[in-house]
C-alpha cells in the first residue's frame, strides 16, 4: 500500500491516493477492486483511453532494438513522423523533433526560437512574451515563460525575467511588445486555450487576430503551446484552429503518446528551420526512443481508426450541456468554460478540498488555477466516455461540490 512517506514527489504530506493497478476505458483499477472513474484522462494526457493493448503491442515489437542515437532514422521515427505530417500537422510544417514530454516540447521551442533569431543575424533577440496565466512546463525557462505563481513559488531569483501580457487584452499586448522593443523578442507562447494556470479561459478572436499580426509584422516567432489542447482534445485537431492564431512552431505531448509513454513533438514551418544555421539544435538523450515513436503511431492511428477526435466534439457536446445542467447555478461555481472534451470550473472553494471529495466519490478531477483564476477543476475525460459516463461524471461532481460548497 503506497503512502505519503513514499514522497514520490519529494514533499511531504500528499493524501493517501489509491495504487493503481489498471485501466479500462475512463476507468482506473486500484489493487483493492474499485474503479475510480478517471474524469481527467490522468493529467488530461489519456486520449484514447487505458487499457489498450495494441498500443503496448506496437511498444514491445520494436523494444528489442533497443538505443539508436537520435539523428539517425529508424523505421518508428520515420513512421511517426509521416503519420503526423500526412494526417495530423497544418500544411507546410513538414518538420518535427521529438522529446519525452512536454516540457520538454517547450523549452525547445522557447530554443528554437532563439536559434532562428540568431541564424537571422538578430542576436539582441532573446525575450519570450508569456501570457497571465499560463503554465508551459517545469523547467526553468518554461517556468520563466509561463505564469503560475504557484509553480514559480521559491524559484523566482532563477528566472529569467520574460515579459508577460495579460491573457485577453489584445491592447495590452501590443503596448507590452512596444516598451520591450521587437528587435529584443524572439518568441511569443501561448495555450491556444489555458490548461493547469487558468483552467480553459479562452481569449477573443480580435486577441489572436492581434497576437499573430503583431509576431508576423515583426517576425516574433508564434509557439501554439498545444499539449493538453492538441491532438483533438478540443472536438478539432489542434485547439488553436478555433481561432484566428496562425502559429510557426506547435508544441505538443499528452496525448500524443495517449498516457502509455512519455513523448512529445515540436513541429515547425519550413521557413523556421529552413533559416537555421549548422550551430547545434541539440537534441536530448530519449528523442525519438523507438518504443515511444512506435507507440505514438498507435495512438494516433487508433485516434483516426475510430473516429475519435469527432466523438471528442459529439461528447463534449453533451457534457457541457451536463455540466450546465447540473452545476451552472450552483453556489460554488464561478463559471463553467471549454470546447470539445476540455473543460473547467472556476470555483468559490478550494479546488483541494473538491478534488479530494471526487476521490471519496471514486472518481479523479484535475485541479487547476493560478494569479486570476484561484481555484478550478478540470474535467477532460477520454475521447470514448460514453452519455452514461459523462453522467456519473456530472453527478459524482456535484456531490463533491455539495459537500465542499453546500451553500
Ligand atoms: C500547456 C502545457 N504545456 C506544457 C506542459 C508540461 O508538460 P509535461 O508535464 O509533460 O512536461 C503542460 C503540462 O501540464 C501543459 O499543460
Amino acid at each position: 500500500m503506497a503512502t505519503n512517506t513514499d514522497r514520490y514527489a519529494f514533499l511531504p504530506g500528499a493524501p493517501d491516493y489509491p495504487t493503481i493497478v489498471g485501466g479500462d476505458g475512463v476507468f482506473l483499477i486500484a489493487d483493492d477492486g474499485r474503479r475510480i472513474l478517471d474524469a481527467a484522462a490522468g493529467a488530461i494526457v489519456g486520449n484514447i483511453g487505458w487499457g489498450r493493448t495494441e498500443v503496448a503491442a506496437a511498444a514491445a515489437a520494436v523494444m528489442p532494438m533497443g538505443y539508436v542515437v537520435p539523428l539517425w532514422p529508424t523505421p518508428s521515427r520515420l513512421a511517426l513522423k509521416d503519420e503526423l505530417v500526412q494526417h495530423w500537422l497544418p500544411e507546410g510544417m513538414g518538420n518535427v523533433f521529438f522529446t519525452s514530454g512536454g516540457s520538454e516540447s517547450t523549452d525547445s521551442a522557447l530554443r528554437l526560437a532563439r536559434a532562428y533569431q540568431v541564424a537571422k543575424g538578430r542576436p539582441d533577440r532573446w525575450k519570450i512574451i508569456g501570457r497571465h496565466p499560463s503554465y508551459h512546463g517545469m523547467t526553468l525557462g518554461t517556468i520563466a515563460a509561463a505564469s503560475h505563481l504557484g509553480r514559480q513559488k521559491g524559484y523566482e531569483p532563477m528566472l529569467l525575467p520574460f515579459p508577460k501580457v495579460p491573457w485577453d487584452d489584445p491592447e495590452q499586448v501590443l503596448k507590452v511588445i512596444e516598451q520591450e522593443d521587437p528587435a529584443t523578442i524572439a518568441g511569443f507562447i501561448a495555450e491556444p486555450m489555458t490548461g493547469a494556470a487558468g483552467a480553459c479561459l479562452t481569449a477573443s478572436d480580435e486577441y489572436w487576430r492581434t497576437v499573430t499580426d503583431v509576431c508576423k509584422a515583426n517576425d516574433i516567432l508564434l509557439i501554439a503551446d498545444e499539449v493538453m489542447t492538441g491532438y483533438g482534445r478540443t472536438g478539432i485537431t489542434w485547439g488553436h484552429q478555433h481561432f484566428p492564431f496562425d502559429p510557426d512552431v506547435i508544441v505538443g505531448g499528452k496525448g500524443l503518446g495517449g498516457g502509455y509513454v512519455p513523448l512529445g513533438a515540436v513541429a515547425a514551418t519550413d521557413e523556421v528551420v529552413e533559416a537555421l544555421t549548422g550551430s547545434g539544435f541539440m537534441y536530448f538523450t530519449f528523442t525519438g526512443n523507438e518504443a515511444a515513436c512506435a507507440a505514438g503511431t498507435e495512438v494516433l492511428q487508433i485516434l483516426r481508426r475510430e473516429n475519435l477526435v469527432a466523438r471528442a466534439a459529439e461528447m463534449g457536446v453533451v457534457l457541457e450541456r451536463r455540466l450546465r445542467e447540473e452545476l451552472e447555478s450552483h453556489p460554488a461555481v464561478v463559471e463553467i468554460r471549454g470546447k470539445g472534451l476540455f473543460w473547467g470550473l472556476e470555483l468559490r472553494c478550494n479546488r483541494d478540498d473538491v478534488v479530494n471529495a471526487a476521490l471519496e466519490r471514486d472518481m479523479w478531477v484535475y485541479p487547476a488555477g493560478s494569479g486570476p483564476v484561484a481555484d478550478a477543476v478540470m474535467v477532460a475525460p477520454a475521447f470514448v466516455v460514453t452519455a452514461d459516463e459523462i453522467d456519473q461524471i456530472v453527478q459524482r461532481l456535484r456531490g463533491a461540490l455539495d459537500a465542499v460548497h453546500p451553500g
